[in-house]
């Protein structure tokens, strides 16, 4: 039995530069995701805790549980498969309870594993896709994704796919962030800027 429960929606986008794809994360990733979840360089910027390294048990049990009901993509850019990222049912009840209770809310996080691609408008890029892919093919009616206040670089891929900072949260001392930005990105908010676009 497979680890990761895979499904089948490849998305396709890039620009002259980069062709991205998001594909299908299954368990043939599985060495990428040991590779990238054993770099402290990396986990500094995904976990809000300091962690050294996970355990392939570990990989298993975070891949596996969040494949079972959510979408997980492998990040392919100009053929090598560099990160990863999930649109995932909303499953922090104090976000819930900020919609209506029949809203589909989900969230996105975010990771690109090979370190020399940071920096190089990638996440801009193919968040950009996950976003259109959430709105106009899922249906789904708020985008709610989070940063904490040291991570840069992830702030400003949500600012500029057009989420709004709605929501500002003290992280318990001591931690390495300080506070933890809510960002916002609702249907009808999403089509406006996609007319302003135009
Ligand atoms: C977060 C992540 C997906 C962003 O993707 P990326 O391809 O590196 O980001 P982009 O290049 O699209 O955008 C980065 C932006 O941050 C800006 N930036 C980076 N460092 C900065 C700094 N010190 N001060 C100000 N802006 C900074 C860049 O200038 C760029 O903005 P701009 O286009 O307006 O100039 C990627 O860096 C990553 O995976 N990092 C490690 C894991 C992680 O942080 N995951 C998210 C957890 S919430």
């Amino acid at each position: 039995m497979s680890i990761i429960r895979s499904h089948d929606i490849t998305l396709c986008g890039g620009n002259d530069e980069y062709k991205v794809i998001l594909c299908p994360l299954s368990d043939e990733h599985l060495p990428y995701l040991y590779k990238w979840n054993s770099d402290s360089e990396v986990l500094y910027w995904t976990e809000g805790e300091d962690i050294e390294s996970y355990p392939p048990e570990v990989v298993h049990q975070i891949y596996g549980g969040i494949s079972q009901n959510n979408l997980c993509f492998a990040l392919k850019v100009n053929n090598e498969i560099i990160g990863e990222c999930w649109l995932q049912k909303m499953n922090l009840p104090n976000v819930k309870k900020m919609y209506a209770a029949d809203a589909d809310v989900r969230r996105i996080d975010m990771s690109i594993g090979e370190k020399s691609y940071w920096g190089h408008g990638i996440g801009t890029l193919f968040i950009g896709m996950l976003v259109k892919y959430a709105f106009e093919c899922e249906h789904v009616d708020v985008l709610h994704c989070f940063s904490e206040d040291y991570n840069i670089r992830s702030r400003r891929v949500w600012e500029k796919n057009g989420f709004q900072l709605v929501f500002t949260e003290e992280i318990p001392q001591p931690h390495k962030g300080k506070v933890q930005y809510h960002w916002r990105l609702t249907k009808d908010e999403y089509q406006e800027r996609k007319i302003e676009s135009f």
